[in-house]
């Protein structure tokens, strides 16, 4: 592993970014990466272009959040990614107050975030029983939101259920591809996107929402099943777990527990083909015919009927 991250960065400074995103990936995949290897990848982003600046960001987020110490990502990060405007997203003050405190929290572009806040005050207003739930929540901060709109809510018996591995993706399959590239090899796969769980706790104090949020810690595959019962029903789900398997064992735990006029938000529904494959192959299976609307390029709404 001592090797891995010298090799990269040579890789990079030779300008060999295919090759140097490659070490880079295999180095995330193991545990304990040492500091600066998100860094690099931001590096190895912006190599490619301005279209990969959002996700540069995000590795120098997650380089931060795992190496608070990391002068040189802190000083990039503050160089190239000066605070979001959030006047310029939303008029809600009350929407600018949350994200204000929780964009180190999340990977969600701002956009996206106010689709959650929209759709999950839409719920509450309706009364639509039941919890909300996240899966994919990596360093908090889309729960964090969720929690809080619970806490300022006519039903704070409500709780949002959080489930995560807290220490980043599991392996990808092979339906798992984006612009006809492989997850691993886009540098996405196995341990990106990793938080300690405390990330989370973090993000949740900041915006008073610590006694809303439930974080339930492991693979889906292991979690879901065992707390069903105690979700009961849900009136809101926000999945962002990115790979086909993932996002199948959501739909099939926790699609029977929706009450009539929940809201199901689907992240990168047209970015990775294992997202919408599994909600399409799920549907068929299922014979569902649920409204689905596309909030942004790659992001879809479901409404149970
Ligand atoms: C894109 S991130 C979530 C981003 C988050 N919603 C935010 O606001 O930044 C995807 C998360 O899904 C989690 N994940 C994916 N598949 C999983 C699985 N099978 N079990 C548990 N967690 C999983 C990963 O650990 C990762 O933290």
């Amino acid at each position: 592993m001592n090797e891995l991250l010298p090799k990269a960065r040579e890789l990079l400074e030779r300008g060999l970014i295919e090759d140097a995103m490659k070490v880079l990936a295999e180095l995330k995949s193991l545990a304990n990466t040492p500091m600066g290897t998100d860094f690099l990848r931001a590096k190895c982003f912006l190599a490619l272009g301005k279209k990969y600046e959002g996700t540069a960001r995000e590795c120098l987020k997650e380089e931060l959040r795992l190496n608070p110490k990391n002068e040189e990502a802190e000083l990039l990060y503050n160089e190239l990614f000066p605070s979001v405007d959030l006047e310029a997203y939303c008029e809600s003050p009350k929407f600018q107050a949350i994200a204000s405190k929780l964009s180190f929290h999340t990977m969600m572009p701002m956009r996206h975030l106010l689709n959650l806040f929209e759709n999950a005050n839409a719920v509450l207003r309706e009364n639509i029983p039941g919890n909300f739930v996240e899966c994919g929540v990596a360093a908090g901060g889309s729960s964090a939101l969720l929690g809080a709109l619970i806490a300022e809510s006519d039903s704070p018996n409500r709780r949002c259920y959080s489930f995560d591995t807290f220490s980043g993706m599991p392996a990808p399959g092979s339906e798992d591809r984006a612009d006809g590239q492989d997850a691993q090899s886009s540098c996405w796969g196995k341990g990106t996107c990793s938080a300690p769980m405390e990330s989370l706790l973090e993000a949740c104090r900041k915006v008073g929402s610590e006694s809303f949020v439930k974080p339930i810690p492991g693979l889906f595959e292991e979690t879901l099943g065992a707390h069903v019962d105690e979700i009961a029903q849900i009136a809101f789900i926000h999945i962002d777990c990115d790979w086909y398997e993932s996002t199948l064992c959501v739909l099939e735990n926790l699609f029977p527990l929706l009450s009539p006029g929940a809201r199901v938000i689907l992240d990168d529904y047209d970015y990775w083909d294992g997202v919408r494959k599994a909600y399409e192959e799920f549907s068929i299976e299922k014979g569902l015919n649920y409204p689905l609307v596309k909030l942004t390029p790659n992001t879809a709404l479901i409404v149970k009927t």
